[in-house]
């Protein structure tokens, strides 16, 4: 028998995360998801949701059944005067990065992403990461703290990704208010002047970059815009502009909205158990350890999938066509896999199964850049401000947001040490 909606079977369970208590506490009902609807209908997303480590790996694996075609299309359809903007961009069904392709199309385009972002080019980015850490610590040392995420979690980020494309620095805030929109219009809902101020910025951002790539195709300057409109590969059709504007889009939003939201929330979990940041403080060997254990713990994004034909899972039957969320964070607490799933543990080392990067054919391509990121950030933290605490009576408050955790600040003191 076909079940549309399952959360009949569980009536307590309804997952909504832009709901209230929900949107800013969601463990407790990741948990019962887990264990009583591991495969549950949502409403507020339009998919199903899944939570377990085992069927998140089935999922991924099997790249026939969950495909990523049409996955990661807005949650609903835009209304007219939406689209009217829209329509003025770069054609949607041209305008898709490889997190929207399967198959050949989406070998091809990694091919060309995997030759000009390597790990020798991105490695190189090492030592300015350190730097750019640094130089943003000082000035909230100076000041004896401020909001963690405007002061420093985007900021690196940013600043890395586009030295890496090769976009003028000056651009940056312009890059990071659209790539900001570009998100919420995917994955928020929006009140219709918002929406349509959302479509104009996506526009927008389409216009920067074919103008920029434009300039790189007449003038090439050795950067990744120009490589990517030089770089011919055996037998494959170079990228177009279009193709290229898809890609850039893709690494600009994942380049850096997923490293904020991971620097942030690791921090933040560090921060509330103080004497696990002590013991960092006192042993910075564990860094790598303690970023592989902030990517679990608070696993910033999700993953979304198409069904190609109909699948049961779990006694639930899952149409064709329907929509399919992998709830990361909820499968990287399972318990089956990580004893004491719901604590940051340090300790666990960073040989780590964990999920927070997918896995398989869509493995993040930048999973290299956010961890040298998240190395650089907690060295400069250990060095620079090991006096660093939550400020008194912080409360974390997260944007509404269907795919990524997004906190919204965090206020921290820096004093000296206890
Ligand atoms: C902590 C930071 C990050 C997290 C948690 C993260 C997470 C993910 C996840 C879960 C996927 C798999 C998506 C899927 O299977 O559909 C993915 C893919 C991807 N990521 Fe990241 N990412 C991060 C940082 C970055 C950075 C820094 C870049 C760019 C330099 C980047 C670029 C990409 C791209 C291009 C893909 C698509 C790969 C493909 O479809 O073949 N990500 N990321």
């Amino acid at each position: 028998m076909a079940v549309d909606k399952p959360s009949d079977a569980v009536p307590h369970l309804n997952y909504d995360p832009f709901s209230l208590p929900q949107r800013d506490h969601p463990y407790p009902v990741w948990s019962a998801m887990r264990d009583e609807a591991p495969v549950l209908w949502s409403d507020a997303i339009n998919a199903w949701v899944v939570t377990r480590y085992a069927d998140a790996t089935r999922i991924i694996a099997d790249t026939e059944t969950f495909r990523n075609e049409g996955s990661t299309r807005s949650l609903a359809t835009p209304p007219r005067e939406v689209s009217d903007v829209l329509a003025t961009g770069l054609p949607r069904d041209e305008l898709r990065s490889t997190q929207d392709l399967d198959g050949p199309e989406h070998a091809r385009i990694r091919k060309f992403l995997a030759a000009i972002l390597t790990p020798r080019r991105i490695g190189g980015l090492a030592p300015r990461a350190r730097q750019i850490a640094d130089d943003l610590l000082a000035p909230m040392v100076e000041q004896g703290g401020g909001d963690f995420v405007a002061d420093f979690a985007y900021r690196l980020p940013l600043a890395l990704i586009t030295q890496l494309l090769g976009i003028p620095e000056e651009d940056g805030e312009r890059l990071h208010h659209w790539s900001t929109q570009k998100m919420a219009l995917q994955w928020s809902r929006l009140d219709p002047q918002d929406h349509v101020r959302a479509a104009q910025d996506y526009v927008d951002f389409q216009n920067y970059l074919v103008d920029l790539i434009r300039r790189r195709r007449a003038e090439p300057i050795g950067d990744v815009v120009s490589a990517f409109t030089q770089l011919r590969m055996p037998d494959e059709r170079p990228l177009t502009d279009t193709e290229i504007v898809g890609q850039m889009m893709g690494l600009i939003a994942a380049g850096h909205e997923t490293t904020t939201n991971f620097l942030s929330l690791t921090l933040w979990r560090l921060l509330e158990h103080q004497e696990v940041w002590r013991s960092v403080c006192a042993n910075p060997a564990l860094i790598p350890g303690l970023v592989e254990e902030g990517l679990r713990l608070e696993s910033p994004a999700g993953i979304w999938r198409r069904t190609s034909r109909a699948v049961t899972l779990h006694g639930k039957e899952i149409p064709a066509g329907a929509r399919v969320q992998v709830l990361l964070p909820a499968a990287n607490r399972d318990p089956d896999v990580f004893p004491s799933a719901d604590v940051l543990d340090v300790h666990r080392g960073p040989e780590h199964p964990h999920l927070a990067f997918g896995r398989g054919i869509h493995y993040c391509i930048g999973a290299g850049l956010a961890r040298i990121e998240g190395k650089a950030a907690f060295e400069s933290l250990v060095s620079g401000a090991p006096g660093i605490r939550l400020a008194e009576g912080f409360v974390p408050h997260f944007k509404p947001n269907a795919s990524q955790r997004y906190l919204e600040r965090l206020t921290v003191e820096i004093g000296s040490l206890p």
